[in-house]
């Protein structure tokens, strides 16, 4: 897919809009627990500044609820991190849709940060008078943001129809094109691990995933819900059971393709200090909580990516954050960097994942992307891509 890039805009003395995707994990008190997509977006604001452009930077964190920004929504810590690591003020800008004094105020050689898109209304619906109102605090649209190419939102979709230029920033450009050039003619077995708490979104692509990959690994929430659809027990874990009946289908559709775990690292209550109790997935109880996968579900694992040619990684198997938790995600992490695969992993949390468990030099490729990249691997265009294509 052609498209205009970043550095071929003259972007000089222009107002520069860059969508980048900073939805980075925090702990409790707020504080960035892993910046790898921060420092993957300092390369488009640091040309464009260097260049000469007024810089406004964006992104989403979570998925808040439009029309209200509460503080654990706010990219205050993000803007505080990405100035220490620019080396320059950072100044986070509310309710800025509109333009005003802030616009009037940013000169070039300056960023701001403009707050949760996501808290703006229409962003998600990708509301064509949201886009307008965006482009027009624009010269030049830049969307870097990988991460989130695969949702047709206001900031990833709309603005660019409206926008004067719409290019693609340089970690947009690179995903693009390491990802197509790994995934054209993946070695095989192709193994895919797809697990983490996000359930819904990850679910729904496994179906068309599963034409393509040879193994699909599941953990996390998508693996509960694949139990429950094989008739186990998962006890009060999380999982979505609207979707159980998919899960079968999928089970049904594609047999021997999705082994599920066999045994877990369970407990009564979800924190760091609870006590971890190994469990075969017959016996969970009622009241019985999966936070890890246990050794034999762990070794199975290994086994099969061993004999890998290409293994893809989205998602922690278990609650890595808790340390009474984190042997299956570490020792799945390890089985992948051991293993002579080529491997590509992504999403926040596995980057997170692989972070803690000092992995990075040992994977092939690590991508800004989780769902982006999972929906890329499925072959499908992502919208906001697709329309930078058209603006090309
Ligand atoms: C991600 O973390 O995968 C991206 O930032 C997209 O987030 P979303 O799934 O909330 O759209």
């Amino acid at each position: 897919m052609q498209f205009k890039r970043l550095a071929d805009v003259d972007v000089r003395g222009k107002r520069v809009f860059i969508r980048a995707d900073l939805n980075v994990p925090q702990d409790a008190a707020g504080n960035v627990t892993d910046d790898t997509r921060i420092r993957a977006s300092l390369p488009a604001i640091r040309d464009a500044l260097s260049r000469g452009a007024a810089v406004m930077l964006t992104s989403h964190l979570g998925r808040p609820t439009e029309g209200k920004l509460t503080p654990t929504d706010s990219l205050a810590p993000i803007a505080a991190h990405l100035s220490a690591l620019l080396g320059k003020p950072v100044t986070l800008v509310q309710d800025w849709v509109d333009g005003g004094a802030w616009l009037a105020a940013l000169k070039p050689g300056e960023v701001v940060l403009l707050e949760n898109c996501r808290v703006n209304v229409g962003e998600k619906k990708d509301s064509d008078e949201l886009a307008r109102k965006m482009a027009r605090l624009c010269d030049v649209y830049v969307n870097d943001a990988f991460g989130t190419a695969h949702r047709a939102e206001a900031t990833t979709h709309g603005i660019a129809k409206y926008a004067p230029v719409a290019c693609a920033g340089p970690l947009m450009a690179a995903e693009l094109d390491a990802l197509g050039r790994a995934l054209a003619d993946p070695a095989r077995p192709l193994v895919a691990i797809v697990a983490g708490s996000k359930v819904s979104t990850k679910l729904t692509v496994l179906r068309s995933l599963l034409a393509k990959v040879d193994t699909l690994l599941v953990g996390g929430g998508i693996a509960n819900t694949f139990i429950l659809a094989a008739g186990g027990k998962i006890g009060s874990s999380l999982a979505e059971v609207e979707l159980v009946g998919e899960a079968k289908a999928i089970l049904a559709d594609f047999p021997g393709k999705v082994p599920l775990p066999i045994d877990a690292v369970t407990a009564k209550e979800f924190k760091a200090t609870a006590q971890p109790t190994l469990k075969a997935i017959e016996n969970i109880e009622p009241d019985d909580l999966i936070l890890d996968l246990g050794p034999t579900s762990v070794a199975a694992v290994r086994m099969i990516l061993a004999k890998a040619g290409t293994i893809v990684w989205n998602g922690p198997v278990g609650v890595f954050e808790f340390d009474a938790f984190a042997a299956g995600t570490k020792a799945v992490g390890e089985a992948i960097a051991t293993s002579p695969a080529f491997s590509i992993a992504g999403g926040g949390d596995t980057l997170a994942a692989i972070a803690k468990f000092g992995l990075a030099e040992r994977i092939g490729y690590i991508s800004t992307g989780g769902g982006a990249f999972l929906e890329f691997l499925e072959g499908k265009t992502l919208p906001a891509v697709a329309i930078l294509a058209t603006r090309a």
